[in-house]
């Protein structure tokens, strides 16, 4: 029997390296996925081979450009925002890696996956769906369902029996749980499960702290082209590089912290911690581009759209025919989203100060409290008005 197993190369994944080993009695392949999370991922190869896994059985992927290029962009062209806030940093990250360790699983002929994700959270309905989605057949290993480690202190036993390195700070109280990538960082439980709480300094790791923010503010421009950004201040980014590029600018100017009390798809509330720096920014600006290119009727379509297309990508529903349904209808609606937004980044705001486009609907001709010179005839205003208001002034006779 062989699992591919979703590996970070922490204690967690470790654990559960050994377990499949020594519970299921697995051959384990490992797969890393460099999503942006910033970390050296040459650690979790050495872990994995000091936990006897074979150099072929090892695999680590730079899924960056993928990653931004084929599941954030996409979604950024929704506007998706889960329960108006979230920008689903981590949601929209478990289906890529839940395909890589499909293919993973046929290229070397694993009949089983598996994940670190516990059995109360979203993380694993989102790999599972991803999985079975893309092949039917394929079998899950969830080890928090199953093994008895239900505590810190019986993980730490467990790695300790089974000569697992464990860094010091993992020793003490259960840290809180995060998830990193190039869209954002989260942080769960532990200091952050009481949401009267004010979250410690120390949770945050990819942002200043707004008040901490440089005083002058920094202008810079994004460019968009069939909805997606191509250019910031004017140089030409691959996907990756330019919410790497975003990343950096939003860091410094504290934008992206949201503490956000919200509801997973199991049902129960949880609090959160993310700071989504670059993915704030570029949201704020591609709404600014659509301002001016979209049609007002398919903008409002999209606002509606958006919603439904959060709910699913939050859900785990990425590889849905509905959500491939919502996605042909909003990349339809990109076709003239192009154009440039000026910002002004200042103590964790990002605010649209210019937009231009090629492609504007905005027509100041029409507009204009100035003299129109008859782009548009008031008079026309008198009957719109009356018609709308007729079923009012009927409703208003009959219950005055
Ligand atoms: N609550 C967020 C979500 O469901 C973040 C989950 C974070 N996952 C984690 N393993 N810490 O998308
Ligand atoms: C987890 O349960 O593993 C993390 C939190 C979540 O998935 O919602």
């Amino acid at each position: 029997k062989k699992v591919v197993l979703a590996y970070s190369g922490g204690l967690d994944t470790s654990v559960i390296l050994k377990w499949l080993q020594t519970e299921y009695g697995c051959e384990v392949v490992t797969f890393t996925a460099d999503l942006g999370q910033g970390e050296e991922l040459e650690p979790a190869r050495e872990k994995a081979l000091l936990l006897g896994i074979k150099p072929e059985n090892i695999f680590i992927d730079d899924l960056r450009e993928e990653f931004v290029r084929d599941y954030v962009f996409p979604m950024m062209r929704a506007n998706a925002l889960y329960e108006g806030l979230y920008l689903l940093g981590t949601s929209i990250a478990r289906p890529l890696i839940a395909k890589r360790q499909i293919e993973i699983a046929a290229l070397v002929g694993a009949d089983a996956v598996s994940h670190g994700a516990t059995g109360k959270g979203n993380d694993q309905v989102r790999f599972e769906l991803g999985y079975y989605a893309l092949n039917p057949d394929i079998r899950v290993i969830a080890p928090w369902r199953e093994w008895d480690l239900t505590s810190r202190t019986k993980l730490i036993e467990f790695a300790e029996a089974h000569q697992i390195p464990i860094s010091k700070d993992k020793r003490g109280e259960a840290p809180f749980s995060t998830d990193a990538n190039l869209l954002h960082t989260s942080s769960e439980g532990q200091v952050l499960e009481d949401p009267w709480e004010e979250v410690p300094d120390y949770v945050y790791s990819r942002t200043v702290n707004p008040e901490d923010a440089p005083d002058q503010p920094e202008t810079i421009t994004i460019d968009f082209e069939r909805g997606d950004g191509v250019a910031v201040n004017g140089e030409a980014l691959s996907p990756a590089a330019l919410l790497a590029k975003l990343n950096d600018l939003g860091r410094a100017h504290g934008i992206g912290r949201l503490d956000l009390v919200e509801n997973r798809f199991v049902g129960m509330k949880s609090r959160g911690m993310y700071e989504t720096p670059g993915g704030t920014i570029y949201a704020v600006a591609h709404r600014a581009i659509e301002q001016l290119t979209l049609d007002r009727g398919a903008a409002h379509l999209k606002d509606e759209l958006a919603v439904r297309y959060a709910e699913l990508v939050y859900n785990g529903f990425w590889f849905s025919p509905e959500r491939e349904m919502l996605q042909a209808a909003v990349d339809h609606s990109q076709a003239k989203v192009g154009g440039t937004v000026r910002l002004k980044l200042y103590k964790g705001q990002a605010i649209v100060t210019g937009r231009k486009s090629p492609h504007s609907l905005y027509s100041e001709k029409v507009v204009t409290f100035e003299d129109d010179q008859g782009a548009y005839d008031q008079r026309d205003a008198a009957g719109f008005i009356k018609l709308n208001a007729l079923r009012l002034r009927l409703l208003g006779r009959r219950d005055r």
